[in-house]
């Protein structure tokens, strides 16, 4: 082993070098983008153009680069024009979390790699699971990401209702489970995983406002049963990732009860909502749900990628991951609830649990409520201001932040303004000053906005409204 390169790689002199230097730079980044605006948000540039530009920094240029490379060529969440993704701007104290998670590498798999954030991810998940409405029997834990959350609730779901036991005998009896068709497609790969197959995953058609048509899940739950298919649970989307409708989770869960079904809330976008005084009410029966998942990088604030996963009766979070077939804890027994890998899919996992517990210490829960709110309130603000202009419809009424629309011209027909929208799109990401997203409905091509920067004001939206219009309006002169 070459020791003198051992001693480079640790050397104490150039991380607090590189670290006051990095910090500088950090909140440099920050003033540029959060306040002055200097910055655009992207600086678009095509896969095989970044690919061979970072083959040749590896071969040719000074590493003193690269933070300030890396700056340069992302996307800013922080900038007020970043309207695009599901992901935070995150407070910058979590920035310093997130460091402190990686210079201790405590792996968290079990008590002793992780002592300290391994109580405040208990503390964290109890604040959540009271929030919620559930009792002291509830447990949670935290995980990398909802995709990963979901999958996990379902295979609890599916050791608590079926009796088979399938996780180590496998199954023979189709299996399934409800959900609305807007829901995440990860709702529909953790199915898949589990085996499930396409006819185990019984889609929900939505009413028009996009939430789960709930007259038809008696319909549903009959057909599947007629075809020998064991329905063991349903999933609420809260909200659904494309246009951010919120199901109504309180007829869910008394559909879900009267078939002993498990109810699983998909709250990965919206569950945040339980800490706003306003619009706690979009979660109305979320308190009859057997388990609830809540990203922490989407409306808490908080750097990817962290997941609260919460059990309405803990002893199901301790049997997921269980060898056995009925694990039960004995009562005399000590619950191990502090050897978080018994619990979780991963082994290791960052010490996630010092952003949601330092922003909460620092910040108290009032933050997510401000925070929440104030972007709820936003999307409904640009919501009315689309709806009073002549040249552009919305999908619709947002019940999140979360908005789809698309600039219109009378006349023309959908193909034409599906392509109108696409490429207004792409301008939008070439010119670099905004960045948002898009989405098809019903065929309809959409432009879709997530108002996730907590800076981002109406006169931001109004220069997009401005923007996205001049472009039609040119793209239409050059197609005539
Ligand atoms: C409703 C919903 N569920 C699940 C996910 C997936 O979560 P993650 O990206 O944390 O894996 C998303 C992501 O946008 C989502 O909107």
């Amino acid at each position: 082993m070459d020791q003198s390169l051992i001693e480079k790689v640790y050397s104490t002199d150039d991380f607090e070098e590189k670290g006051h230097a990095l910090i500088n730079l950090f909140s440099k980044h920050l003033q540029n983008t959060i306040s002055s605006e200097k910055e655009r948000v992207i600086q678009w540039s095509n896969p095989e153009v970044e690919l061979s530009y970072w083959k040749d920094f590896l071969a040719n240029k000074d590493p003193k680069a690269f933070f300030e490379e890396v700056l340069k060529r992302t996307t800013h969440t922080h900038h007020p024009k970043y309207v695009g993704h599901q992901v935070a701007a995150p407070a910058p104290i979590t920035v310093l979390t997130g460091a402190l998670s990686s210079l201790l590498n405590n792996g968290m798999a079990v008590y002793e790699m992780g002592m300290s954030p391994t109580a405040m991810e208990r503390i964290v998940t109890d604040k959540l699971a009271e929030k919620i409405g559930y009792d002291s029997q509830s447990r949670g834990i935290l995980t990398s990401g909802g995709t990963l959350a979901n999958l996990t609730a379902l295979l609890a779901a599916r050791k608590a209702k079926v009796l088979h036991d399938v996780w180590n005998e496998g199954h023979s009896q189709p299996l399934g489970i409800m959900v609305s068709e807007q829901a995440h497609y990860c709702v529909d790969r953790a199915a898949k995983i589990m085996g499930l197959g396409n006819k185990g995953i019984i889609k929900l058609p939505v009413r028009d406002n996009f939430a789960m048509d709930v007259d038809r899940l008696e319909e549903y739950y009959g057909k599947a049963m007629s075809q020998g298919i064991h329905v063991f649970a349903i999933v609420g989307s809260a909200p659904a990732t494309a246009t951010g409708a919120y199901d109504n989770l309180e007829a869910i869960g008394n559909f879900a009860q009267k078939h002993n079904l498990w109810f699983h809330v998909d709250g990965a976008h919206g569950g945040a909502a339980i800490f706003s005084e306003k619009y706690m009410h979009l979660l109305n029966g979320i308190e009859k749900s057997d388990s609830v998942v809540i990203d922490g990088h989407k409306m808490m604030l908080m750097p990817t990628i962290t997941t609260a996963l919460v059990f309405k009766d803990g002893s199901d979070s301790h049997s997921t991951f269980s060898q056995k077939a009925d694990y039960l804890l004995i009562d005399t027994e000590e619950e191990d609830w502090y050897n978080g890998g018994k619990r979780t899919f991963e082994c290791t996992k960052s010490m996630m649990s010092l952003h949601w517990f330092i922003i909460l210490k620092m910040y108290g829960e009032e933050v997510f409520d401000s925070y929440l709110t104030r972007q709820y309130d936003l999307a409904r603000e640009f919501a009315s201001f689309l709806t009073n202009e002549t040249d552009f419809e919305l999908a619709v009424e947002p019940m999140s932040n979360i908005l789809c629309f698309r600039w219109i011209k009378p006349g023309e027909n959908l193909a034409a303004i599906n392509s109108i929208n696409e490429s207004i799109r792409q301008k939008l990401l070439d010119k670099g000053e905004f960045y948002l997203v898009q989405t098809k409905l019903k065929g309809v091509h959409y432009l879709r906005t997530s108002l996730m920067n907590p800076f981002t004001t109406m006169d931001h939206l109004k220069e997009l409204a401005h923007q996205i219009r001049s472009i039609g309006k040119n793209h239409v002169k050059t197609i005539n």
